[in-house]
């Protein structure tokens, strides 16, 4: 467990999930709207929380409602805001955010008019008490004093800055921090084509920093200083959600960093917790399996004398779970004769000789090799294949095709 710090923006998200992204002038009703906290820095604290860290975000709140309800929430979830400024003026931070169906975009409308955190703030912070600084890549003039006091007074903690979107003279700063955040949005607005080539420009910035560029579903790439830039691929995952994507990332790869893992781990880890949040909707329970994640038996536990009856986790399907020789076949629960479950009247009694099984209503056999009906009422018929996958250690996990 460490002591983090960060110092970002506190913004309250407004998501609204949509059929399809409008057009301008469209009316449009939206699925479903969430209101959550969010902004990068408060976003990866609540990663590192849940990673077992205590984590502390330097912001500015508003007086209005909606930063005690922010307050509120970011409590609850561990995090510390008593190094929080209040702002006389000014609302509370808002991006409106538009999710598609199928998750694979997040279009974001800012409104933003609340100072930040001002460097006369941060200075009264007793940083001494972190084992980690982090900053997002902003406010400029302020941030400069505040990585200034960082290095002057806590030379051995490490400092971390997210460079997110280019802002004017950020670039001067790079060369105060060990660790270097940026990403696909940065490269691009700087021209370059690829991560390699923006790791190259900032190298000559930062010649100190372990920089780290991650560029979406492609992976993320990265350099140790006097090492050469070395890629990790993202992993394959069925999207539902990117927002905070990132955030999570940067969660994973700092905690691996202050573990003590190599640069090339910290990417590893940050890459597949990435992936593990872009399946679900949401920051929660990042750590917890998805249902798709829970073995539905092993194939020790399916004997060849009877059927398996299962259920998928988190879908309505029940499934026979059948020994196939060396491995197992899986089925829907559904026979194609009345459409009953096979288990509906008794067991699913097998026929091992014939290498059958059958419905215990009226006693259709079905081939265990490819669900064919050979006997009964439903000759001809075919039992509907399910798609599983078995881990080397023979757990049997239900594999669904989207
Ligand atoms: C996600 C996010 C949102 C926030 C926006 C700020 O990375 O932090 O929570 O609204 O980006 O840029």
């Amino acid at each position: 467990m460490a002591r983090i710090l960060a110092v970002g923006n506190l913004v309250l998200d407004v998501i609204l999930n949509v059929g399809h992204f409008p057009t301008e002038d469209e009316e449009l009703r939206a699925h479903a709207r969430y209101l959550q906290p969010g902004g990068n820095a408060a976003n990866t604290l609540h990663v590192l929380t849940q990673l077992g860290h205590e984590t502390s975000l330097v912001t500015t709140l508003a007086m209005d409602a909606q930063a005690r309800q922010l307050s509120e929430l970011l409590t609850a979830r561990g995090l510390d805001l008593s190094h929080a400024q209040r702002k006389l003026k000014g609302d509370t931070p808002t991006s409106y955010i538009l999710i598609p169906e199928n998750g694979a975009s997040r279009t974001i409308v800012h409104y933003r008019n609340l100072p930040e955190v001002d460097f006369e703030h941060f200075a009264k912070i007793e940083i001494e008490a972190f084992d980690w600084l982090h900053f997002e890549g902003r406010n400029v003039e302020e941030l400069k004093g505040m990585l200034n006091i960082a290095r002057t007074f806590c030379p051995d903690t490490p400092r971390s800055l997210e460079l997110e979107k280019p802002r004017e003279g950020i670039e001067a700063l790079l060369d105060q921090v060990h660790v270097l955040f940026t990403g696909r949005h940065y490269a691009r607005a700087m021209g370059h084509a690829d991560a390699p080539a923006c790791i190259e420009a900032l190298r000559h910035k930062a010649p100190q920093a372990q920089i780290i560029c991650t560029w979406g579903d492609q992976g993320a790439w990265y350099q140790a200083p006097g090492g050469a830039i070395e890629h990790v691929p993202a992993d394959k995952v069925r999207v539902r959600d990117t927002l905070g994507a990132g955030d999570t990332f940067l969660a994973g790869a700092l905690h691996r960093l202050l573990e003590g893992a190599s640069l090339q781990e910290a990417v590893r880890y940050g890459s597949q917790l990435a992936a593990r949040k872009c399946r679900q909707v949401g920051l929660d329970n990042l750590l917890d399996p998805l249902p798709d994640d829970l073995p539905l038996a092993n194939v020790e536990d399916v004997s060849g004398a009877k059927a398996t009856i299962a259920r998928v986790p988190g879908r309505d399907v029940s499934l026979i779970l059948i020994r196939d020789g060396d491995t197992v076949k899986a089925y829907v629960n559904n026979c194609p004769h009345q459409h009953v479950p096979l288990n509906e009247a008794y067991k699913v009694d097998v026929n091992p000789f014939q290498k059958t099984m059958k419905c215990s209503v009226h006693d259709a056999w079905f081939k265990i090799e490819d669900g064919e009906c050979v006997d009964g009422p439903c000759l001809g018929d075919h039992l509907q294949p399910y798609p599983i996958r078995i881990d080397e250690a023979g757990n049997i996990y239900a594999a669904p095709e989207e």
